[in-house]
């Protein structure tokens, strides 16, 4: 298979380009393919004829997206839009991303890939607007794959690092830290998440649509943040906070973990949220218990 990568010096993009495949991948850079540039991404499909683009690009600083909606909206609908456009006119598949971050957070059970979207800020209207853009203009083509609390090897520089490297920093230089207990979420490690993509586009029964991936179980940012201390072994203490889900005007969902029902019923799952983060931080630190 021909993968047309799209986000390479992201974490999940940088997962996706370690993983040992025997399929051929090309990731151009952001000066060769800017996704806000429909010229530019005609032309790198063109070129290199791909049966799949992956389009890890986003524009996911949650805050950030509040003070800038055109651009939210130019890079998470936009941008996906003319990819969807060209990829179905040059009959090839598209798998984007979006978030968990399109749902509202009043469920207490993991929602499903039907469950209704609510999103309750600009990032996530704009996410979700992207989602049906692409779903609306390659329904042949367009799988959105939405996802959860990403970690991966090479941090997420657009938001000054993941939440893991953040908290591991943070322990050098405090000795307690606050952590909200108001948020349930699925952390996801991309280097699991990155499997679990390739999988599911092999899988012969895969078609197009919405899928959840995030590896299994749930927990708050609170119960994460004493899980990292207590995986690598550092003492700081955790005091929990509960804001009701809110970042100064901005409110956050206050469930949002992801039943994976759609993967599951084609035999792919994710570890548990646990087991991941041990292995992050055992590759990533060399930390052991
Ligand atoms: N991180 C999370 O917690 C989380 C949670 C739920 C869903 N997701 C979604 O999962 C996907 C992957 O996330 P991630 O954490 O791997 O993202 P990331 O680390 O921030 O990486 C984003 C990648 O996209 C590239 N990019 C951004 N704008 C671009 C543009 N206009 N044209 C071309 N490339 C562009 C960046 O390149 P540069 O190096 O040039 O900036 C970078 O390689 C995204 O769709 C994200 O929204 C993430």
């Amino acid at each position: 298979m021909k993968i047309l990568l799209i986000g390479k010096t992201g974490q999940l993009g940088g997962s996706l380009l370690s993983l040992e495949t025997s399929h051929q991948i090309y990731a151009p850079g952001r000066p060769e393919l800017d996704i806000e540039s429909k010229e530019s991404c005609e032309r790198a499909i063109a070129e290199f004829c791909p049966d799949v683009v992956i389009n890890t690009a986003a524009f996911h600083n949650v805050p950030q997206c509040e003070v800038e909606p055109l651009r939210a909206f130019a890079v998470n609908c936009q941008a996906v839009r003319d990819l969807a456009v060209i990829c179905a006119r040059m009959d090839v598949q598209l798998v984007t991303f979006s978030t968990d971050y399109v749902f509202g957070g009043k469920k207490r059970t993991p929602y499903r890939e039907d469950d209704c979207p609510e999103p309750l800020q600009m990032y996530g209207i704009s996410r979700l607007a992207g989602e049906l853009a692409a779903l609306a203009t390659a329904p042949r083509h367009a799988v959105v794959i939405r996802t959860c609390g990403l970690y991966g090897p090479s941090g997420a520089i657009s938001k000054g690092g993941n939440f893991v490297d953040k908290r591991i920093a943070d322990a050098q230089a405090v000795s307690e830290l606050e952590m909200g207990c108001d948020q349930v979420v699925a952390p996801t490690y991309t280097g699991d998440l990155a499997q679990a993509v390739l999988k599911l586009i092999e899988h012969p029964q895969f078609v197009p649509g919405i899928y959840h991936l995030t590896n299994e179980g749930e927990c708050t940012w609170f119960e994460f943040t004493k899980a990292i201390y207590e995986l690598a072994g550092l003492g700081t203490q955790v005091v929990p906070v509960d804001r009701g889900g809110m970042s100064g005007e901005m409110c956050r969902p206050l469930y949002s973990a992801l039943a994976n029902t759609k993967a599951k019923s084609l035999g792919i799952t994710l570890p548990h949220w646990r087991d991941a983060l041990k292995r992050y931080i055992d590759e990533k630190y060399g930390f052991s218990l």
